[in-house]
């Protein structure tokens, strides 16, 4: 039953290539320092006092470790981990199905969880504050609510969205993390580990210029580690330099900063088509024909964190660097802006 209520968002092979370079353990995990000292704090106190981890909230864009650092929370804690996500739970007895099934300090990860449905989340308040489950017997005048005991478990959420978490189920969690883009550095280090688990070779100028590209982005940087390895297996000797790792980047429209053809084309759209005018949301996911939803969580962070949009009340605008970056002149008012 659970079985079917586990999410699958990413292409298989995406997939099983991510999990095989997953860290386990806090030890593992590069990058992230803040948030990997405040979790290991946290989790040797409550190992200390014998209890759960409080209930924890992960939020931040797509692919930057949040599933991974949740199963890593219950390895610490040496404990099952339980995989979920929002809008696999379509009815409250999905969950409560999940949660009379946990064992006691288990690791329950609910990804998504801005997208759970309002009967799920009612549930979820109960279970949460009081470990209890309230159920409905009968209907009617007749019905009447029984309550369940359920064992302390921590529940991981993750979300991109943080905005979108009704506040009555923000307020319960004691623990709230936020994961930023990573460093060009600590993604080196990460090709570099993942490169090693692959048996891959590569240099570190290999690594470097892979690491630059990657948007601050750990699940990009493997990928694009596996398609540069492709590359440099057919087209040069197996072993990942600057020049093979520029020609199959170049061969995958990938720019020197790691912007790709849809980042490109967003850009493109806002400075020809819009002469610069801020630009709504809705707007720009119809004329560049992708989701609103995508543009915010997937490419925006990134070109935010880059300098070339920014976002004001009225809508989205390019910046001086997005102009040049795209071989534009900015407008004459930006550049008084700038200076
Ligand atoms: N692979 C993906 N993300 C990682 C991380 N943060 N640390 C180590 N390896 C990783």
């Amino acid at each position: 039953m659970e079985q079917r209520l586990i999410s699958s968002s990413m292409k298989e092979e995406d997939k099983k290539a991510e999990l095989s370079l997953r860290p386990h353990f806090l030890r593992e995990y590069i990058g992230q320092d803040d948030v990997k000292e405040h979790v290991q704090i946290y989790i040797e106190a409550a190992k200390k006092r014998g209890e759960p981890l409080d209930h924890t909230l992960l939020y931040g864009p797509p692919g930057l470790g949040k599933t991974t650092l949740a199963e890593i929370i219950a390895n610490e804690m040496g404990v099952s981990f339980r995989i979920t996500s929002g809008p696999a739970l379509t009815h409250a007895g999905d969950l409560a199905a999940i949660l009379t099934n946990l064992s006691p300090g288990d690791v329950l990860f609910i990804d998504e969880i801005h997208r759970l449905n309002a009967n799920v989340e009612e549930i979820l308040y109960p279970a949460m504050e009081d470990f209890a489950l309230d159920i409905v017997i009968g209907k009617g005048p007749s019905a009447r609510s029984i309550r369940l005991d359920l064992p302390r478990f921590t529940l991981v959420g993750a979300t991109t969205r943080m905005g979108l978490l009704t506040s009555p189920l923000r307020d319960r969690f004691g623990i709230k993390e936020q994961l930023d883009l990573y460093t060009e550095a600590a993604l080196n280090d990460i090709i570099k580990r993942s490169a090693g688990i692959l048996n891959i070779r590569i240099s570190e100028d290999g690594a470097n210029e892979i690491s630059a590209r990657s948007r601050g982005t750990p699940r990009i940087a493997n990928r694009l580690l596996r398609r540069v390895r492709d590359y440099s297996e057919v087209r040069a000797d197996g072993i990942i330099n600057r020049q093979v790792a520029m020609d199959a980047l170049r061969m995958l429209s990938i720019d020197e900063l790691g912007l790709d053809s849809i980042d490109r084309k967003m850009l493109e759209t806002m400075i020809t088509r819009f002469g610069g005018r801020p630009v709504g949301l809705d707007t720009l996911a119809a004329t560049t024909g992708e989701d609103a939803a995508t543009i915010e969580d997937v490419y925006e962070p990134y070109l935010l964190r880059l300098g070339f949009i920014t976002r004001t009340p009225r809508g989205r605008i390019v910046l001086p660097g997005g102009y040049k970056h795209m071989g534009y002149n900015p407008p004459q008012e930006q550049i008084k802006l700038e200076v």
